[in-house]
């Protein structure tokens, strides 16, 4: 395994801290290009995101072109040592074009067709819209794809959404003819049609879901999205197929947002780099504790890391307030320096916002940004943003270095479609996300680093693999999971799992279905519990774990039957009170646990973690005690580790450090044995790993 990676690109092999930048929208203010290019060096920034909404000012009217301002733009660049990513403009599209050909326009799901405006506002079949995309992402790649300041391609924004009109119609039944060999008797019977006599007899008559139409068909709505998918996809590779060949040499990224719409592990396929927007609404509880929210964090970092499982970009991130959260906080002192390097802790390669500068007018002029209203740059934010520009430039070694993980957690699109559109045990909150973030909270409070992975990868390289709620799988992928546990693995599953196959059709013959010989169980019955039934997890005694004490149980509980498996918890209350809760079973030279409730404190998945690891011998980052919302994650080129230490609490903390020589990488001196984390504090330690 390669632990250090090459930059991402060899012009620029450091790390990269910017913003997306439009001076587009400064044309008739000319002091502001000088202005910027000052204090981006006064603010350590290297790289900028430009020509992300774009387009009108590239192509004024159709086929007049003006690249004047980008001209100027990167020239200056070029001469103050600042790089870009050059991004395709189709974003958003003029009016001009809107007007003259309505189809790039998308329809909704209730069939009416969207009027210009807002952005991301288009149909990804249309033929006029790849055409339009294509002669501008031409223009662009001829004039710029060898230019020394521009470093990488920066695909579109944020694809997501769906359009439903005749053209994408007509192409879903071209992939469902694809997917199901031509045959609409093997689509009916995937989609168990027959229910209330919705079967297809001609492909005609298949149609996108629809709020007036159909919506109870599972294996229709879970196709769909596979499609939406599929074709968001097809269309970024078009784009990349576009510019690619003008300098192949030059990587190309697509920047990824929380948009469970787009199976990003798919699409990661056709990229060169991955890079993700991570907007976190911090300082959002009472007490000042940001410990869920910085371990949903950190699980995306995993995520984005682990599709390519080397390094990423954080491509925007706000320096200070967003303007769409419900309620926009400030980032209180020591959060902005905490967040970014977080983001570095997990594995990116670079620190980026949005945005340079606020937009003076229009849906973003209240955004954070690295440069405010007044223009200067003797702002607190700006002073922050310097300070993480400082802190980045002493960590260029980093650059390229990986973040090795012995345990990975299960997460797959299709299952998160699939369980959430399933009508059943649960209706009012079935928490399929929370749940994950809660079982990796359990390894991040540890400070063991994860990877995030699917069920059709590679399961060897992992000590253990953690499968939350995996209620869609696949015999397939049933039967790679029993031979890693075979093999040695250590596997966990809990409640709600091995319910339905690929297509959403019930497992028969008894859940997990084909994960029921691995765990050892029979789960007879599943139910929702409402939030005031309350029932717990106890602990038997001497259970091989060594676990203790009892849990609360709620939401979600399973009558579940041992074939094989090993009681180590039970139900306390109810009509199932004494039966097993907790199981593990032994199956050649591997276990597998599986979890039947879900429990509601935190510190279970600690403990049931720290048990679980250190019976397979993995280790954490710090060989002490980590208080509850401290971490450490590390990056490692095999010779150096860098071990970041991080405080999401909200109270100061301090941390036996486990008495290895650590040098603190901010000072240049060794580190005392005890780390003093004060609120939102953060420590980068660098070791040697031998
Ligand atoms: C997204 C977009 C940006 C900007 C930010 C605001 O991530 O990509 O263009 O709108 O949100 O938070
Ligand atoms: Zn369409």
């Amino acid at each position: 395994m390669t632990l250090k990676h090459p930059a991402i690109s060899s012009k620029a092999p450091f790390m990269l801290h910017g913003a997306d930048y439009s001076p587009e929208q400064w044309l008739k203010y000319p002091e502001v290009l000088d202005e910027d290019i000052r204090m981006m060096k006064l603010a350590g920034c290297n790289v900028m995101s430009v020509g992300i909404f774009s387009w009108v000012s590239l192509e004024p009217e159709e086929g007049v072109f003006n690249f004047e301002w980008l001209d100027e733009l990167l020239d200056r660049f070029t001469a103050s040592g600042i790089y870009a990513f050059l991004a395709t403009p189709s974003g958003a599209r003029p009016a001009w074009m809107s007007q003259k050909y309505p189809e790039v326009l998308r329809v909704e799901r209730n069939r009416v067709r969207n009027l210009h405006g807002f952005r991301h506002n288009h149909c990804y079949t249309s033929p006029v819209y790849r055409e339009k995309t294509k002669i501008i992402n031409t223009k662009l790649a001829e004039r710029y794809a060898d230019h020394p300041a521009v470093i990488g391609w920066h695909i579109s924004n944020e694809f997501g959404g769906e359009c439903h009109c005749d053209l994408c119609q007509a192409e879903f039944r071209v992939w469902l003819k694809k997917k199901y060999d031509n045959n609409l008797d093997t689509v009916n019977h995937a989609w168990w049609a027959t229910f209330w006599s919705h079967t297809f007899t001609s492909w005609e008559q298949i149609e996108s879901p629809a709020p007036h139409g159909e919506t109870q068909v599972h294996g229709l709505n879970l196709d769909w999205r596979r499609f939406v998918s599929d074709q968001t996809i097809n269309f970024c590779q078009h784009e990349i197929d576009t510019v690619r060949s003008y300098n192949p040499e030059m990587p190309v990224t697509t920047n990824m947002h929380n948009i469970d719409g787009i199976d990003y592990r798919e699409m990661s396929k056709i990229l060169d780099v991955i890079s993700w927007d991570a907007y976190p609404s911090w300082h959002f509880t009472d007490d000042g504790d940001d410990t869920n929210l910085a371990a949903w964090t950190g699980f995306h970092h995993d995520m984005f890391r682990s599709f390519k499982n080397k390094p990423f970009l954080l491509m925007e991130s706000t320096p200070s307030l967003t303007n769409w959260q419900s309620v926009s906080k400030m980032k209180r002192p020591g959060m902005h320096k905490l967040s970014s390097l977080q983001a570095v802790a997990h594995g990116s390669d670079s620190v980026q916002y949005f945005q340079w500068r606020k937009s003076r007018g229009s849906s973003e002029k209240f955004h954070g940004a690295v440069v405010d209203h007044c223009g200067h740059e003797h702002t607190r934010v700006f002073g922050d943003v310097a300070e993480v520009g400082k802190v980045l430039a002493e960590l260029n070694e980093v650059v390229g270095t990986s973040t090795p993980a012995e345990v990975a957690i299960l997460f797959d699109w299709d299952n998160r479609w699939a369980v959430k559109d399933a009508q059943g045990i649960r209706n009012s909150g079935l928490k399929y996300e929370e749940t994950v973030i809660q079982h990796y909270r359990g390894l991040w409070e540890l400070g063991i680093p994860v990877d995030v992975i699917g069920s059709s990868d590679e399961l060897a390289p992992y000590k253990l693999v953690i499968a939350p709620m995996l209620y869609l799988i696949s015999e397939e992928n049933g039967r790679n999971i029993e031979q890693y546990v075979e093999n040695g693995g250590t596997f966990l599953a809990t409640y709600w799992s091995g319910v339905v196959n690929e297509t959403d059709l019930c497992h028969l013959g008894g859940f997990p279905g084909p994960l029921r010989r691995t765990l050892g169980i029979w789960a007879e019955e599943t139910e929702g519990l409402h939030s005031r039934d309350v029932n717990g997890l106890v602990l038997e005694a001497g259970n091989e774990l060594n676990l203790t004490g009892d849990y609360e149980a709620h939401e979600i509980a399973e009558l579940i039957h041992l074939e094989g498996a090993e009681t180590l918890g039970t139900y306390q209350s109810d009509f199932y009170a004494g039966r097993p809760a907790l199981t593990v079973n032994r199956l050649g030279e591997g276990k597998a646990y599986h979890l039947a409730t879900r429990v509601k404190e935190n510190a279970f998945y600690t403990e049931l973690y720290r048990a679980i690891t250190s019976d397979i011998g993995v280790q954490p980052v710090l060989d002490c005690e980590l208080p509850v919302g401290i971490t450490a994650q590390v990056r490692t080129d095999g010779e150096q580790e860098y071990v970041f230490v991080q405080n999401f609490s909200g109270t100061a903390q301090a941390i036996e450090l486990d008495g290895r020589s650590y040098l603190n990488m901010e000072t240049g001196k060794p580190a005392a044995p005890k780390l003093e984390l004060p609120i939102n504090g953060l420590a980068i330690l660098k070791r040697s790993a031998h």
